[in-house]
C-alpha cells in the first residue's frame, strides 16, 4: 500500500467521496510509492524543481541571468506530440470520425489497465486538481491529473490553476474531468532513474469523450502530459462545447487597440508553429497602434446575455515554440521568459543560460546541444530541438491584458483562420458571411511542423487547426460551427482567412509577418467598423494593395499585388480537392457546406468568363 505522504489540505475534499475513490483505485492499479495530494504552493513547485535536479532531469540555471528557472532535456523518443498514438475512445466508433485513431472503450481500457499495472512502481503519485479558466468563471472547467511526474507538476502549476483552491470549489460533489498519466516507466528497488523517464516502446494518449476521461502513458513531453491542455482544454472539452452549444478552440485572443483607444478582440485559429503567440503578443509596427495579449493557444467562448461570444483563455501560462523566437521576432516572449520559467529541449550556455536557433544573430562559441552533447557553431546540427519549448507564466508577458482573467470573458470581434501556404492563398481574405467563414476554416491547409512527432512541411487539411484537438467527428465539427452560426439573437464574429507564409519563387517569404501583421489587424478591426475598403472577388473580400497600411513598410508593389491577387485557375485547381476533403465526411458534411463549394466553383467560373 503506498504511504500518503500529504493528505489533501481541506476537509471537504477527502469528503468528494468519488475524487478520493477514484485516486485509492488508481493507487491500488499503478502501485505507486507515495501518494502526494498537490496543494499549488510556491514551496511545493520549488520541491518539484529540486527533485527534477536531483534526478537529473533538469539543471538549475544562473539565478543572475534566469532567476528560478531550469533547463530541461527529454529523449529523442520523446519530443512532440505523438498524433498517431492519440485516440478517441467513444462508444461508436461513427463518433471518432475519420481524422481521429479510434479504439473502442472496453477494448482500450483493457489495454491500459494491463500497461498501467504496477506502472507507478517506486515512484509518487501525484494528484493535481486543476482548473482550466479563472477559478470560479462560469465559462471555467475544473479536472484532476494524476501522474507519476514532478516535471508534469511543475509544468502544470504554470499552464493552470492548481491546488487546495480548485478543491474547494469543486467541494463535495463538483464535476470534474479525470485525468490519469503516467510516464510509463516503473523502478525496482534497485532500478537507476532515466533523467528523462518515458516508455520507450508504447504510448498511448487515449480520450474517452462521453465518461470525460484521459489516459495518457509513456511520454512526459507537452501536450502528450500535460493533460489539461489539449486533452482537456480541446479534445475533451470540444465534446462538452458540442453538447452545451459553445466553443472549444485551438485559438489565440488578442486584444487590439486604435490610436484613438477603440478596443475589438480577435481570436486566430493557426496550426501548431503557425503563429498564434507570435500574433498574440505582437508589437504593431503602425504607429499608435497597441496589442495585448488575453490568450496564445486556447479559447473557450460562450455566448453572453448581449448575444455576443466571450471568450476566456483556460490556461495560466504559455507553453511556446522556442526556436525563431527572439528580441527581434517576439520581444514579449523573451520579456515573459526571464524568470521563473521552465525550459524544456534548449541548449544550454556554458553560464548556465540558455540558448536556441535564431534567438541571437551570431551564435554562440559553444554550447551544450539538447541532445547533452558539446556543441560549436560548425558542427553542422541545430542545438536546440526545433520543438524545444519554453514555460512561462501568463503574467510575466508585458503586454498582458488587465482583464485577461476577467471571468466573464471578452467579447469577440473577429476571428482569423490560417495556416502555412508557401502559394495560392492570398495575405488575407474576409468570409462574406458566417457560413462562408465556416467553409474558409474547414477547407484550411497547412504544412506540418515539429510540434508533432512526423515528416515536416507536408501539406495537410487541418479544419480550423484543430485536425489533431476535434474530440469528435470532424463532419459534425462543422455542423456545430454552423449551428452557433444560427442561434437565434447571436452577434457574430466576422471571420477571415490569413496567410503570413506566402513564398516567392527562390522560397523567401513575401510577407514580412510579425509586427507588420499589424498592418492586417488593422485592416480587419477597420473592416468591423464599416470604415475600410474591401473588394468582392470569387474567394470572399480582399483589400486593395491600397486598402491596406503599407507605410513605412519596405515592400515592392508587385510583391503587394501578388499577395492581394486572386489566382483564378490556382483556386479552380483547388476545388476538386476541397471536394475530396470534403468526401471523407460522408453524410456528416453538412449541406451549407457542399453549398459554399458550389457556389465558390460557380464563382471562379463567372470570373473566367
Ligand atoms: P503552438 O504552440 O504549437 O500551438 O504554436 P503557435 O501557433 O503558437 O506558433 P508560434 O507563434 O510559436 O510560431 C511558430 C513558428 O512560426 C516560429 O518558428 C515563428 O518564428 C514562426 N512565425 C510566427 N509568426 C510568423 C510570421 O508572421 N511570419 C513568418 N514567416 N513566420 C512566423
Ligand atoms: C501544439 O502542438 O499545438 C502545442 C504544443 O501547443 S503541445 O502542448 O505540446 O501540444
Ligand atoms: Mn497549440
Amino acid at each position: 500500500m503506498a504511504t500518503i505522504v500529504q493528505e489533501p489540505k481541506t476537509a471537504s475534499d477527502l469528503r468528494h467521496h468519488k475524487l478520493a475513490q477514484w485516486v485509492e483505485e488508481v493507487a491500488q492499479l499503478t502501485q505507486p510509492e507515495h501518494v502526494r495530494w498537490c496543494d499549488g504552493s510556491p514551496a511545493e513547485y520549488d520541491e518539484m524543481l529540486r527533485l527534477m535536479v536531483q534526478a537529473g532531469t533538469a539543471i538549475p540555471m544562473n539565478a543572475e541571468k534566469r532567476p528560478h528557472s531550469i533547463f530541461v532535456r527529454s529523449t529523442p523518443a520523446d519530443v512532440a506530440r505523438v498524433e498517431d498514438r492519440t485516440f478517441i475512445c467513444s462508444r461508436s466508433q461513427e463518433d471518432a470520425g475519420p481524422t481521429n485513431n479510434w479504439r473502442g472503450p472496453a477494448e482500450m481500457k483493457v489495454a491500459l489497465n494491463k500497461l498501467l499495472s504496477g506502472c507507478m512502481a517506486g515512484r509518487t503519485l501525484y494528484v493535481i486538481p486543476y482548473s482550466m479558466g479563472p477559478i470560479g468563471s462560469p465559462i471555467a472547467n475544473i479536472g484532476v491529473e494524476l501522474t507519476d511526474s514532478p516535471y508534469v507538476v511543475a509544468n502544470m502549476h504554470i499552464m493552470a490553476r492548481v491546488g487546495t483552491k480548485v478543491l474547494e470549489v469543486l467541494g463535495q460533489d463538483g464535476e470534474f474531468v479525470k485525468g490519469l498519466h503516467s510516464v510509463g516507466l516503473p523502478l525496482g528497488p534497485s532500478d537507476q532513474d532515466s533523467p528523462w523517464p518515458n516508455n520507450p516502446t508504447e504510448k498511448y494518449i487515449c480520450h474517452f469523450p462521453e465518461t470525460r476521461e484521459i489516459v495518457s502513458f509513456g511520454s512526459g513531453y507537452g501536450g502528450n502530459a500535460l493533460l489539461g491542455k489539449k486533452c482537456h482544454a480541446l479534445r475533451i472539452a470540444s465534446v462538452q462545447a458540442r453538447d452545451e452549444g459553445w466553443m472549444a478552440e485551438h485559438m489565440l485572443i488578442l486584444k487590439l487597440i486604435s490610436p484613438e483607444g477603440q478596443v475589438k478582440y480577435i481570436t486566430g485559429a493557426f496550426p501548431s508553429a503557425c503563429g498564434k503567440t507570435n500574433l498574440a503578443m505582437l508589437i504593431p509596427t503602425v504607429p499608435g497602434w497597441k496589442v495585448q495579449t488575453v490568450g496564445d493557444d486556447i479559447a473557450w467562448m460562450k455566448f453572453g446575455p448581449d448575444g455576443r461570444l466571450y471568450a476566456i483563455n483556460p490556461e495560466a501560462g504559455f507553453f511556446g515554440v522556442a526556436p525563431g523566437t527572439s528580441m527581434k521576432s517576439n520581444a514579449n516572449a523573451m520579456l515573459s521568459v526571464t524568470r521563473n520559467s521552465i525550459f524544456t529541449n534548449c541548449a544550454l550556455t556554458p553560464d548556465g543560460d540558455v540558448w536556441w536557433e535564431g534567438m541571437t544573430d551570431t551564435k554562440p562559441a559553444e554550447l551544450s546541444d539538447w541532445l547533452r552533447r558539446p556543441w560549436t557553431p560548425a558542427c553542422g546540427h541545430k542545438a536546440a530541438h526545433p520543438n524545444a519549448r519554453f514555460t512561462a507564466p501568463a503574467r510575466q508577458c508585458p503586454v498582458i491584458a488587465p482583464e485577461w482573467e476577467d471571468p466573464k470573458g471578452v467579447p469577440i470581434d473577429a476571428m482569423l483562420f490560417g495556416g502555412r501556404r508557401a502559394n495560392i492563398v492570398p495575405l488575407v481574405t474576409e468570409a462574406f458571411d458566417w457560413q462562408h467563414g465556416t467553409f474558409l476554416g474547414s477547407t484550411a491547409s497547412s504544412e506540418t511542423t515539429a510540434a508533432a512527432a512526423g515528416k515536416v512541411g507536408q501539406l495537410r487539411r487541418d479544419p480550423m487547426a484543430m485536425l489533431p484537438f476535434c474530440g469528435y467527428h470532424m463532419g459534425d465539427y462543422f455542423a456545430h460551427y454552423l449551428k452557433i452560426g444560427s442561434r437565434p439573437g447571436a452577434k457574430l464574429p466576422k471571420i477571415f482567412y490569413v496567410n503570413w507564409f506566402r513564398q516567392d519563387d527562390k522560397g523567401g517569404f513575401l510577407w514580412p509577418g510579425y509586427g507588420e501583421n499589424s498592418r492586417v489587424l488593422k485592416w480587419v478591426f477597420e473592416r468591423c467598423n464599416g470604415t475600410s475598403h474591401a473588394v468582392d472577388t470569387p474567394i470572399g473580400r480582399l483589400p486593395q494593395p491600397g486598402d491596406l497600411d503599407v507605410r513605412g513598410l519596405d515592400i515592392s508593389a508587385a510583391n503587394l499585388a501578388k499577395l492581394l491577387s486572386v489566382d483564378v485557375d490556382g483556386w479552380l485547381a483547388e476545388v476538386p480537392l476541397i471536394r475530396e476533403h470534403f468526401a471523407r465526411f460522408g453524410s456528416h458534411l453538412p449541406q451549407g457546406l457542399r453549398d459554399e463549394v458550389d457556389r465558390l466553383e460557380q464563382r471562379l467560373k463567372a470570373a473566367k468568363k
